[in-house]
């Protein structure tokens, strides 16, 4: 399938595979179709920066390779690594007598060899989406080999040779920005910031989630979010618990976001003992003081 031909067809094409992109988040997807250039995606938590990965997957129907990074992650689970057990039996099989060598060409084939999501992504037949998540949990010896990776677009297996990449994968990288990347890496990257989107935004995101919540409700919804993300907390509430909320708010049947309902489901939104404090005091008091949601209902 060619690139994309303009923004407009990544922006709606994104909107099909049911995630809202903001300009810039359009704009840079386009041009990482068109430059061939990796994305690093970064921002708080739960704004979508994994979804807008499986979301360019969505559109265009391309497989999603993922790697998922952790703390001391290494290069045998992110590169390959060679399955010993399955060496072993082969080598416990295998007639007395049989000469070493032949046992080692054998041994140090494909049919041993156990792909991580970077070789998976580089060996593909069809162009992948890889999605390295969250490598800012990772150090920056990892970072220094993904960049060499994510420049040749190759790999090098002693035993093997070099596995070229024969189509171009769209590469996205996340970071919730918990340590500083090297600038080696965003010099490599199209540089993608994802923030709190604004209301409007939220709101149809939210409406695409949860349809059954009235409109009402979604955006008295979104104006206590808003308010709550304005107060100065540990753990501000992000799309993923806007999402939650409302999905609660349905379940519960609840009519109204009064005092009482919020009171009962904060614990959704916000998730520090000293956030809850500081929520239930500027909150659950404007509500109580029938001060938030009044431009709608009346
Ligand atoms: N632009 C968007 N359009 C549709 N859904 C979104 C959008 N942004 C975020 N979401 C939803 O918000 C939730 C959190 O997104 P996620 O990608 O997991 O956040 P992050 O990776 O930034 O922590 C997911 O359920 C995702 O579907
Ligand atoms: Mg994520």
């Amino acid at each position: 399938m060619p690139a994309p031909a303009s923004l407009e067809e990544v922006r709606d094409g994104l909107a099909g595979a049911g995630y809202l992109a903001s300009e810039a988040a359009a704009l840079v997807s386009f041009l990482a179709y068109k430059l061939g250039k990796p994305v690093l995606v970064e921002g708080p938590t739960g704004v979508g920066k994994t979804e807008l990965a499986k979301a360019l997957s969505r559109f265009r129907d391309r497989r999603l390779v993922r790697l998922q990074c952790y703390e001391g992650l290494d290069e045998a689970k992110a590169l390959y690594e060679w399955n010993y057990r399955k060496q072993l039996l082969r080598i416990q099989t295998e007639a007395a007598g049989t000469a070493w060598t032949d046992v080692q060409e054998d041994i140090f084939s494909v049919d041993f060899l156990m792909e991580r999501p970077l070789l998976k992504a580089i060996s593909a037949k069809e162009p992948v989406v890889l999605l390295i998540d969250e490598i800012d949990k990772t150090d920056q010896e990892f970072e220094a080999m993904l960049l060499e990776v994510l420049s040749d677009f190759q790999i090098s297996i002693p035993e093997l040779g070099v596995v070229e990449a024969t189509t171009r994968p769209l590469v996205l990288l996340t970071s919730n920005n918990t340590r500083e990347l090297t600038e080696a890496l965003k010099r490599r990257c199209l540089y993608l910031w994802l923030d709190y989107p604004d209301a409007e935004r939220e709101l149809q995101i939210v409406g695409l989630h949860v349809p059954e919540l009235s409109d009402t409700l979604s955006r008295k919804l979104i104006e206590v979010i808003h308010m709550i993300r304005s107060l100065d907390l540990k753990k501000p509430p992000s799309i993923a618990e806007s999402i939650d909320w409302a999905r609660a708010l349905v379940v519960l049947g609840a009519a109204d976001i009064d005092k009482s309902v919020f009171d009962r489901t904060m614990s959704i939104i916000v998730k520090h003992r000293s956030d809850l404090d500081v929520v239930a005091e500027r909150v659950g008091v404007r509500l109580g003081d029938g001060l938030l949601g009044r431009a709608e209902s009346g």
